[in-house]
């Protein structure tokens, strides 16, 4: 009988050489310096190592203990790896590395050394450049090595004259990169979406009054793993009752309560892109009036942004549409005095909507990307582009402003959508939101 151990995979994609001549090509001059995220240092236990998204974007590399070093020069890039050798002592506690050698083929480096020699190596590097890109202030440990390495250039240049390089921070180029999706990263975040739309729809047709909030998070995490993902993309919240109020609850300790709505914002990621999705739903099969009069405006704001989004138009209009949808529906609803001009002068909805409409999404939930131009004016949205759409209204119980039937409401409804040239495509439109759908789905589930 034949064994398999742990694979490592040796088959790394083009792709991640193109965006690194992506990246230096938006650049005039400079050396790109990416750290790894570290292994947890001085734990006991080993969690799920995840390695720093750009990182991993511009190599393919999921090794802790690292750096990247990515070179422009003249006519294309120079493309240098510091990681850790083999080591089986280490090898038999945390499996298989690559070490320097077959890193060098398998990720097409240029020049592989290892990490105890970065600040040996690095000033040869930066020597000559007049730029060097690096996210300081995010990590103390690699901050010290690669001021060290620039110490260490600054003896070399001796009695010169020269000053050091002028250091500036990746995240701008590098989020124009990120920010525009390609077809290889469509391809995975499709899968992750897909994923979790049968992770949310395993919740609504099995959430039973009764079981904990931690069991709904337990449906899911077992239908995402089913489904192709390695792990969430960021703790799920499953908020029933008035713990939906609380925008980032994780506690996830109540038990689902017939009467209550469950909120659940929940994501699987696949190969390092997650969705975000948001459902909320009543614990019995029937929404409330008061829950269904919330959930109907939050409903109508979110719609009316999404079916507004295509190429060409602001990326503010989302949050101006369900602002405005969301106030004038709170107007009618009589929480909201006075007229829609008045209202969205003083931005009344800010008490009931405080979070923003959404956001970019990819190697990170929260993705890199701007969105307005240095003049602070929105950007446009564009082919390629993949974000969120997420309003919601929160009631908090103990706010004695409310009138009392609504106290405790929370509802959310997000979507991830991905725009097209002819406009957009909502990636996550399997879970069910409507009123009548979700009724029918959750009346089934509690028989
Ligand atoms: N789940 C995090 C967010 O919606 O932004
Ligand atoms: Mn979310
Ligand atoms: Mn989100």
């Amino acid at each position: 009988m034949q064994y398999e151990k742990y694979m490592l995979n040796t088959n790394i994609p083009k792709y991640f050489k193109q965006r690194r001549q992506q990246l230096v090509d938006s650049i005039d001059e400079g050396v790109f310096v990416f750290p790894s995220v570290q292994e947890g240092k001085g734990a006991v236990i080993n969690y799920l190592y995840r390695q720093d998204s750009s990182f991993y974007y511009l190599s393919g590399f999921d090794e802790a203990d690292a750096c990247i070093v990515i070179v422009k020069t003249k006519n294309q890039h120079k493309f240098i790896v510091f990681a850790q050798d083999r080591d089986p002592k280490k090898e038999l506690w945390d499996g298989e590395r690559y070490g320097l050698k077959r890193i060098k083929e398998i990720f097409s480096a240029d020049e592989v050394y290892h990490l105890s020699d970065l600040e040996h190596e690095l000033p040869k590097v930066l020597s000559g450049h007049q730029h060097v890109y690096y996210s300081y202030g995010k990590d103390e440990y690699f901050d010290k090595r690669v001021f060290t390495a620039l110490e260490n250039l600054r003896k070399v240049q001796g009695r010169s004259g020269k000053g050091l390089l002028t250091l500036k921070d990746p995240v701008e180029v590098l989020g124009e990169l990120r920010v525009i999706k390609k077809a290889e990263e469509i391809e995975k975040i499709k899968h992750a979406c897909k994923a979790s739309v049968a992770g949310h729809n395993a919740i609504l047709s099995q959430a039973k009054p009764g079981i904990t909030e931690r069991q709904v998070e337990a449906i899911f995490e077992y239908t995402i793993k089913m489904n192709g993902c390695s792990r969430t993309g960021y703790s799920s919240i499953v908020a029933s009752g008035a713990n939906a109020t609380c925008l980032h609850y994780v506690r996830n300790s109540n038990e689902l309560k017939a009467g209550d709505l469950c909120l659940v914002d929940a994501g699987g990621e696949h190969d390092y892109y997650s969705a975000d999705i948001t459902r909320t739903f009543p614990v019995s099969g029937k929404f409330s009036q008061e829950q269904k009069e919330i959930y109907e405006v939050v409903l109508k704001a979110q719609k009316a942004t999404i079916s507004a989004l295509k190429p060409g138009v602001p990326y503010e209009n989302n949050y101006k549409i369900s602002c405005e949808v969301m106030t004038q529906g709170l107007i009618d609803l009589g929480i909201l005095q006075g007229s829609l001009e008045e209202n969205l002068e003083k931005m009344t909805i800010k008490k009931f909507f405080p979070h923003n409409i959404g956001h970019w999404l990819g190697v990170d939930i929260h993705d890199v990307g701007m969105y307005s131009d240095e003049k602070g004016n929105s950007r446009s949205l564009q082919d390629g582009m993949f974000l969120t759409v997420e309003p919601g209204l929160y009631f908090n119980p103990e706010d004695d402003s409310y009138p009392e039937q609504y106290k405790g409401i929370g509802v959310r409804i997000e979507d991830d959508i991905l725009i097209t040239a002819d406009g957009h495509e909502n990636l996550t439109a399997g879970v069910p939101k409507e009123v009548e759908e979700i009724e029918a789905i959750r009346q089934e589930a509690i028989k």
